[in-house]
């Protein structure tokens, strides 16, 4: 039997460095745990419009389609600003999420202990702080027609649209109850009934999956502004959130800062199974190609190692080997092992990005 495999998609900015780091854990696990992927690589974003004049080539495009697993770097930068906007780069990575139809955007908040001063809100309201936002990814106002840019009475308008189906509320609330009994069993569904008929159906949909097949978990419904608001008063309240594309951006924007650092934050994306019973998937960090750093050893890994880490759970059956590896992140915390990032202001000298994978491999080493 072959191999799982893995297609590995660096980007722009830090995102070849971070990956650089994930490259080294994953011959950590190949050499001491007998962990072997079929690894492959490509370009998207920036890095494959200066290549190729597109942010993602259809052979990229084919590839990610074949492989068991996609796991991406970071987009964009302001050299592209100026692009078109077909050709930007975020259009690669909405492309993968649309084709490999990966509906199911898992966005952990999960603040570390040793981190838990690097919150803008106070340690009691965020120390063990662990939140699981799911977030549709493949409709919504992201993809939704009609859009562009018209002229109309002698104006412009610009028009998105927010639209959902059944089905497509159906499948992503379907991932989030799963989510919320393998974790504290609570699930808070976020749209805006109030305002909006995409609110109504959601809320709809998901009350009624919510009494037919999963009366176990406690369900709750909000806006999402309050959402917003509930969100920076008291993070600690909620387990699993499922909400829309955009209100999903926007929230797990927010939720992530509670935690201290986006450079800790990683994320899957999720779609249907594959014949071979994996889903397709794409992991990738959450933050973003941070131009201002790139190049300089100054990026957190982090959280692209831990987004290996997701792969390893949700893609490849190997939870203790994720645990192993999440656990493994968090003693280098704990020892006080700091990326810039992660430095208090009058802190010594931080560890390179380098330096901090060279530490995650030490920690695993130790765990044997
Ligand atoms: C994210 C990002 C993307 C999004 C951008 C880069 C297209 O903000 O993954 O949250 O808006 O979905
Ligand atoms: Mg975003």
């Amino acid at each position: 039997m072959s191999n799982p495999s893995i297609l590995i998609l660096a980007g722009d900015g830090i995102g070849p460095e971070v990956m650089d780091e994930v490259k080294k854990i994953m011959g950590w696990f190949d050499a001491k745990r007998g962990l072997k992927f079929d690894l492959s690589e490509g370009l998207v974003g920036g890095a494959a419009y200066d290549a190729h004049g597109t942010p993602l080539t259809d052979e990229t495009m084919a590839k990610a389609q074949e492989v068991d697993a996609v796991l991406l770097g970071a987009v964009g930068g302001p050299k592209y600003d100026d692009l078109d906007f077909s050709v930007k780069p975020e259009r690669g990575l909405l492309r993968l999420r649309k084709e490999m139809d990966l509906f199911a955007n898992l966005r952990p908040a999960q603040c570390f202990d040793a981190l838990a001063d690097f919150s803008s809100l106070k340690k009691e309201l965020v120390s063990g702080l662990d939140i699981m936002i799911v977030r549709e990814l493949t409709s919504g106002s992201y993809f939704g027609e009609p859009r562009g840019i018209f002229e109309e009475n002698g104006e412009r308008v610009g028009i998105n649209t927010q639209r959902y189906t059944e089905s497509e509320i159906d499948r992503v609330a379907r991932s989030a109850f799963e989510l919320a009994r393998k974790r504290d069993n609570r699930l808070c569904s976020v749209e805006k009934a109030n305002v909006m008929e995409s609110g109504i159906l959601w809320r709809e949909v998901v009350s009624k999956i919510g009494a037919e097949d999963y009366p176990d978990v406690e369900l709750s419904h909000m806006y999402a502004d309050n959402c917003a608001m509930q969100l920076v008063r008291t993070p600690k309240q909620f387990d699993v959130i499922v909400t829309d594309n955009l209100f999903g951006d926007i929230l797990s924007d927010c939720a992530a800062m509670l935690t201290g650092s986006l450079g800790m934050l990683p994320s899957a994306s999720l779609g249907v199974p594959m014949e071979n019973g994996r889903p397709k998937a794409m992991y990738e960090p959450v933050h973003g190609s941070a131009p201002d750093i790139s190049g300089q050893g100054l990026a957190n890994p982090s959280a692209c190692v831990l987004s290996f880490a997701m792969a390893l759970r949700y893609s490849f059956d190997q939870g203790a080997e994720a645990d192993r590896l999440e656990a493994a992140v968090e003693q280098v915390l704990a020892d006080g092992t700091r990326t810039a990032d992660l430095m208090q202001a009058a802190g010594g000298k931080p560890a390179s990005t380098s330096e901090m994978g060279d530490a995650i491999v030490k920690a695993l080493e130790a765990s044997l």
